[in-house]
């Protein structure tokens, strides 16, 4: 089976060529980062208008670099939400359309079922286990028993992890997005130099909260008394990154624990979504995988950040459990994988 992906939820445009045996024929990437980037953010007007710009001329390119043509794609998947809806409706009418003239079957995807299931695609980790889902928008611990079958653990209560980068990052003067530049300016520095919280530690549960941490940095860089110098800046993001790793490992323990008493056959930690790139956090995580006994799953760092390869892989998995979607599907903003786990409570709580 042959499956073209789409995923146009967030300030990506990606299209993909993936295969039911787990070879990703192509996936391409339209980032629209420059666009954004005056802002120090994502604009959702700007990311649907960019989406609409673009997304013809991915899909041919991701169809083109794999050598596929379209006469070839067995079904098509689009992220159908959480996500900007105005992007999303791009993807999603895209992806109707093209089904609709090749006859084909359509399928919505949940943006994070994509990233959740990414390490089936790479690793074929085996059903169930336990996913830190971590990016820009989301900072969840899910068990993840099947397709469209899990259970939530933990969810941040504030921010997630990879707006703490992106605010912090702001706060400093580094570019949007900021979780890759502080990765790249905390290399040499001192990660003890200035003391940050670990919000929440050793708190019941496994939630997250990243707010405090956004405070103080804001305090740190006022008691400075001048503008940070170079080593200020590497310095402080040296201490923003172990802080934030600090923050998910000290928080997945817990998580760790409940998955291996409720499913003493899982075998597999697996770390997704855009912070998941971050390489002080793999290495941390591999040694708290290690020492839990569990095997370590990260993606590559193409196919951590949002692309199109999830999303096909995703659909091929949904497609084989339950059949294609109806064509009337409608795009969901919000759509939890556990729709079960209570609300969490807290200031600005997304999940
Ligand atoms: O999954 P993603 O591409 O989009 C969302 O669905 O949110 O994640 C984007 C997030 C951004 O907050 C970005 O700063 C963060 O992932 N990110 C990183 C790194 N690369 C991307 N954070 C830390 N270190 C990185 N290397
Ligand atoms: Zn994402």
């Amino acid at each position: 089976m042959i499956i073209l992906g789409l995923e146009t939820s967030c300030d990506e445009t990606a299209a993909a060529v993936v295969t039911d045996d787990r070879r990703v024929l192509s996936n391409v990437i339209a980032s629209q980062i420059e666009e954004h980037r005056p802002y120090g953010g994502v604009v959702p007007e700007i990311a649907a208008r960019s989406h609409l710009a673009h997304v013809d001329r991915v899909v041919r390119q991701a169809l083109d670099e794999a050598g596929v043509a379209i006469s070839e794609i067995d079904a098509v998947a689009a992220a159908a939400g959480p996500g900007l809806i105005g992007g999303v409706l791009v993807g999603v009418t895209t992806a109707k359309a093209i089904a609709v003239a090749r006859g084909i079957p359509f399928v919505a995807v949940n943006h994070l079922e994509g990233h959740a299931l990414t390490a089936r695609l790479t690793d074929d980790v085996p059903f169930p286990f336990l996913l830190l889902l971590t990016s820009g928008g989301h900072c969840q611990t899910l068990i993840v028993k099947g397709p469209d079958d899990y259970a939530r653990l933990g969810t941040t209560i504030d921010d997630a992890a990879g707006e703490a980068f992106d605010k912090t990052a702001k706060m400093i003067g580094l570019p949007y997005p900021g979780g890759p530049e502080i990765q790249r300016a905390a290399v040499g520095g001192d990660p003890k130099r200035f003391p940050l919280p670990r919000p929440m530690r050793g708190a019941p549960g496994c939630d997250f909260s990243f707010s405090g941490l956004k405070t103080a940095v804001r305090q740190t860089l006022d008691k400075l008394g001048h503008a940070p110098d170079a080593t200020d800046v590497r310095d402080l993001c040296a201490c923003i990154q172990a802080a934030i790793a600090d923050s998910l490992c000290g928080r997945l323990k817990p998580a760790i624990a409940a998955f291996q008493a409720a499913h003493p056959e899982g075998t597999h930690l697996v770390v997704a979504g855009g912070v998941a790139a971050n390489t002080h956090l793999r290495a941390a995580l591999t040694t708290l995988a290690k020492k839990s006994g569990l095997v370590f799953v990260a993606p590559p760092l193409p196919l951590c950040t949002d692309n199109g390869a999830m999303i096909a892989w995703a659909g091929i998995e949904r497609l084989k459990a339950f059949g294609g979607d109806a064509l009337d599907f409608k795009p969901r903003p919000r759509w939890p994988l556990d729709t079960e786990a209570p609300k969490a409570r807290g200031a600005g709580v997304k999940a």
